[in-house]
C-alpha cells in the first residue's frame, strides 16, 4: 500500500498536503513518500524469509540519494548498471559488498572501478565480458566475483520495450550455452564463480512467468552450484505494480487491493518461489526496482491553459515528456487525479506538455475532473522511472525532487538551474 490519499477534498503525501508543497517548490515537482518505500521493501524482505537472501533495489528506477540512503538503512543491496550508479550508491552510503554489477556493455574504467570497490558481483552477460573482467583482475591482481546472467527464454507477458528474457534480445547467455560456458570461466584464473543470475522483464503482474523461469533453471543451479561451489542465484526483479487506478477513490468499489485483483503480491510471489528456492540451499538475491519505488512517488503539475478545439479538450501542463516519457514511450498509463477531489461530470481531456511534439502527452481522452487554469494535478506511479528517465530536452530543467517522511519535507534534488544545463558547452574557438 501507499502513502497518497485524499482527507477530504486534499490529496496528502503521508501528512503533508500536496498542494502545499506544490506552491512551496512550483512545478514540475516529484514528491516522494519514505514510508511507503520502506514499507514496500520490508513486505518483500518478510515475504522472502524462508531464504537466505538479499533485496537489491534496482538503482535505474530511482537513484535520488536519499532514497538510495534511505533504503541502505533497512539493509538493502543495491543492483546497478554502471559505474555512474556505483558512484551515486556510495555517495549515499550504501555498501558495495551488497552491490550486483549487471549490464551489458561494462566498459574497462567501470569494471576496474567495481573492482576496486569491492561489489559482491558482476553479473556478466557474454564470454568476451567475462575475459575483459578476468583481464583486469589479473592486472590488479584480485579475483572478480562473477555470475553469468542466463537467458530462460521465457514470455514475461509484459511490454516488448521492457521484455528481457527471450532469445529475441540482446541479454543474457542462451540457456543451453551456460553450462560449457561456466566450464571454460573455470579455468580463468582470475574469476571467481560466485553465483548465477537471471532476470525475465519487468512489470510482470502475474507470478507464472517468475515460477516458470525458476522452475526451468532452478535444475541447471543446483549442477552449476555442485561444480563450481557456487554461493547465490539471483531472479532478478520485475515485480509489477498497479498503475490503474493507483488510488482509492470515492466509491471503494473503485479500488481494489492488488491481492484482490489477482495481481502479483510478494506474499504469493514468495508462496510460489520459495519452496523452489530452498532446496538449493544458496542466497537468493531479488532485484527489485519499480516494485519497491514505483507507487511512492507522483508527479506534481500545474495546469496552465485549457484549449477547446471542436473535438479535443486540451489541459495543457506544465509537466512534459522530458520530466515523465513513460506514457510517450511505452504508452504507459499512469493516473492523473486533482489536488483538489470534487465530484461533478467528467470531461474527456488530454493532459499534454509544453513540448513541441506531438507525443508529449500523458493522456488522450480520459474522463477527468472538471479542473481551472492554474490548479494542480498529480500523475501517479512516478517513483520508478520517472526522474531516472528525464531529460533536458527543450532545455528544460530537470524537476526537483521531495522526501516526505511523516509530516518532514526535504528538497532532494534542486530544481536544476537553466545555466547548468549548457554550463559544458563551448563556442567553438573560429565562431568567438
Ligand atoms: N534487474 C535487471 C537485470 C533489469 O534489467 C531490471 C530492469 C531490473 C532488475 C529491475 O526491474 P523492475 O523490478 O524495476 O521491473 N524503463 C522501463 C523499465 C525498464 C526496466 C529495465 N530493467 C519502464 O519505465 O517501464
Amino acid at each position: 500500500m501507499h502513502q497518497f490519499h485524499y482527507v477530504g477534498p486534499r490529496l496528502f503525501c503521508e501528512q503533508v498536503p500536496l498542494e502545499w508543497l506544490a506552491r512551496k517548490y512550483g512545478t514540475p515537482l516529484y514528491v516522494y513518500s519514505q514510508a511507503t518505500l520502506a514499507g514496500h521493501f520490508r513486505k518483500l524482505d518478510t515475504a522472502m524469509a524462508g531464504v537466505d537472501h538479499l533485496v537489491c533495489f534496482a538503482v535505474k528506477s530511482n537513484s535520488n540519494l536519499s532514497v538510495l540512503r534511505a533504503l541502505a538503512r533497512l539493509g538493502s543491496g543495491f543492483d546497478i548498471v554502471s559505474g555512474g550508479e556505483l558512484e551515486r550508491v556510495i555517495a549515499a552510503g550504501g555498501d558495495p559488498a551488497k552491490c550486483a554489477f549487471a549490464g551489458v556493455g561494462k566498459s574497462e574504467a567501470e569494471i576496474e572501478f567495481a573492482l576496486r570497490q569491492g561489489v559482491y558481483t558482476f553479473n556478466a552477460e557474454s564470454e568476451p565480458e567475462l575475459h575483459r573482467i578476468n583481464r583486469i583482475a589479473a592486472r590488479l591482481k584480485k579475483r572478480a566475483p562473477v555470475a553469468v546472467r542466463v537467458n530462460p527464454d521465457v514470455e514475461a507477458g509484459t511490454h516488448k520495450k521492457i521484455t528481457t528474457g527471450t532469445y529475441e534480445n540482446k541479454f543474457g547467455v542462451a540457456f543451453e550455452r551456460v553450462e560449457a560456458l561456466y566450464a571454460r570461466a573455470a579455468r580463468l584464473k582470475n574469476l571467481h564463480l560466485r553465483g548465477v543470475q537471471m532476470h525475465i522483464g519487468s512489470q510482470i503482474t502475474e507470478v507464472g512467468p517468475f515460477e516458470q523461469a525458476v522452475r526451468k533453471v532452478a535444475p541447471l543451479v543446483a549442477r552449476l552450484r555442485d561444480r563450481h561451489g557456487l554461493e547465490f542465484f539471483s531472479i532478478g526483479g520485475g515485480l509489477g505494480i498497479v498503475y490503474q487506478p493507483a488510488l482509492a477513490s470515492g466509491s471503494p468499489a473503485w479500488w481494489r487491493s492488488p491481492a484482490a485483483r489477482g495481481i502479483i503480491t510478494p506474499e504469493k510471489y514468495a508462496a510460489r518461489l520459495v519452496p523452489l528456492l530452498q532446496p538449493l540451499g544458496l542466497r537468493v538475491l531479488m532485484e527489485p526496482g519499480r516494485f519497491i519505488s514505483g507507487n511512492a512517488g507522483v508527479l506534481l503539475t500545474r495546469v496552465e491553459y485549457i484549449k477547446r478545439t471542436g473535438r479535443k479538450t486540451f489541459l495543457i501542463v506544465d509537466a512534459a515528456m522530458n520530466d515523465l516519457i513513460r506514457p510517450a514511450f511505452y504508452d504507459a498509463y499512469h493516473e492523473i487525479v486533482s489536488l483538489n477531489r470534487r465530484g461533478g461530470a467528467r470531461v474527456k481531456s488530454d493532459v499534454v506538455g509544453p513540448i513541441c511534439e506531438s507525443g508529449d502527452y500523458f493522456c488522450q481522452d480520459r474522463p477527468l475532473p472538471r479542473v481551472r487554469e492554474g490548479e494542480y494535478l498529480a500523475l501517479l506511479s512516478a517513483g520508478a522511472y520517472g526522474s531516472v528517465m528525464g531529460s533536458n530536452y527543450n532545455t528544460r530543467s530537470l524537476a526537483p525532487e521531495v522526501l516526505v517522511n511523516g509530516r518532514r519535507v526535504a528538497v532532494v534534488r534542486e530544481r536544476q538551474p537553466i545555466k547548468a544545463i549548457f554550463a559544458h558547452e563551448k563556442i567553438a574557438d573560429w565562431l568567438r
